[in-house]
């Protein structure tokens, strides 16, 4: 028999208080992290598609690291994010990331460095020449897509900031603000959003901070006005707008490691032969693509970035 509810009734009209508090409270529990967990908010947002930020950045010059494969479209790429700080579902980042003030941002340098300090984002970036980096970007959710990113070489970063010889990895965080970030009020993962390198995969060539794509200013949904951009590993490891930078002598605790250790790992190399738990990581879709395509070893980095981790068992350090 079919029961027919007024279209319009709320759960929480039909439900105890008590017992749908709690059951939000489950909801919220069992999504905890869970890269690709169902939606658990909306904030009103208004943007109905995905904008960009429209500000064009000039003096690019192009580089030789980057793939000659097919872009994704603008849409794409500034539509289909994860920025679990505005949202779990992939548009949700489009629709509400415009709440992210981005114009007076700093970026805080501290451990060991030889001057701990805390730089203007222009004073942080314009000492390096901006390069559009064109990489392949390979989720761990087994989707792909191709992104010209413009950023700077992490390696000509790090060199300026001159670390302590004792300095064996690189922590980065995100802000902590849930007033604009509204995603940190549900705790899918621990925040603020942390991640890390090892000095020699920071100070690898092919590893850049990012603030900007597509010729224009980093849109807000993918991670302005600043974030990291690794790509021969999972796009988890390429945080979104950073506001701390610390060298340390200790592997740092990154967010997802911490929050789910038998899923995600700290090293998180794109590695087709050692499956998700969950699900298979031997392919992956391009967005906007049918068919699946093989994953390669190392996102198709392996030739440059391979020697990084000569000796080591990678299904143990995953
Ligand atoms: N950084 C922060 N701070 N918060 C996030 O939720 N998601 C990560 C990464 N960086 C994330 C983040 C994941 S899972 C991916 S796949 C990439 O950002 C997605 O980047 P994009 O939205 O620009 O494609």
């Amino acid at each position: 028999m079919l029961i027919r509810r007024p279209p319009d009734i709320r759960y929480s009209e039909v439900t105890p208080k008590a017992l749908y508090l709690r059951r939000r409270e489950f909801i919220q529990t069992a999504a905890a992290a869970t890269i690709g967990a169902a939606a658990l908010a909306a904030w009103g947002g208004t943007a109905a598609h995905a904008q960009g930020s429209g500000r064009k950045l000039p003096n690019v010059r192009k580089s030789p690291f980057s793939t000659t494969e097919k872009l994704n479209s603008f849409d794409d790429v500034t539509g289909y994010n994860n920025f679990y700080e505005f949202g779990t579902e992939k548009d949700d980042p489009a629709r509400n990331a415009h709440r992210l003030a981005t114009s007076k941002w700093t970026v805080r340098v501290d451990g060991l460095v030889k001057t701990p300090k805390t730089y203007d984002l222009d004073e942080f970036i314009k000492p390096h020449a901006l390069e559009e980096r064109i990489y392949r970007l390979r989720c761990v959710e087994a989707w792909s897509m191709v992104v010209p990113w413009i950023g700077v070489p992490l390696a000509d970063v790090i060199k300026r900031l001159e670390p302590q010889p004792g300095a064996k990895f690189v922590e980065f965080t995100t802000l902590l603000d849930m007033r604009q970030m509204p995603g940190q009020r549900v705790p899918v993962i621990e925040w603020p959003y942390v991640e890390g390198l090892r000095m020699d995969e920071a100070m690898h060539p092919l590893a850049i901070l990012a603030v900007g794509l597509y010729g224009e200013v980093l849109p807000n949904q993918n991670g302005a006005p600043i974030r990291l951009v690794v790509p021969w590993k999972y796009g988890f490891k390429s945080i979104k707008s950073i506001v701390r930078i610390r060298f340390t002598d200790a592997q740092p605790r990154t967010a997802w490691a911490v929050s789910n250790p038998r899923e995600y790992g700290f090293y998180s190399n794109v590695n087709p032969t050692v499956d998700h738990p969950r699900w298979s990581q031997a392919t992956e879709r391009r967005l906007g693509e049918f068919r699946r395509r093989k994953t390669e070893m190392f996102n198709g980095y392996g030739g440059q970035v391979a020697q990084l981790y000569a000796g080591m068992d990678l299904r143990r350090n995953y």
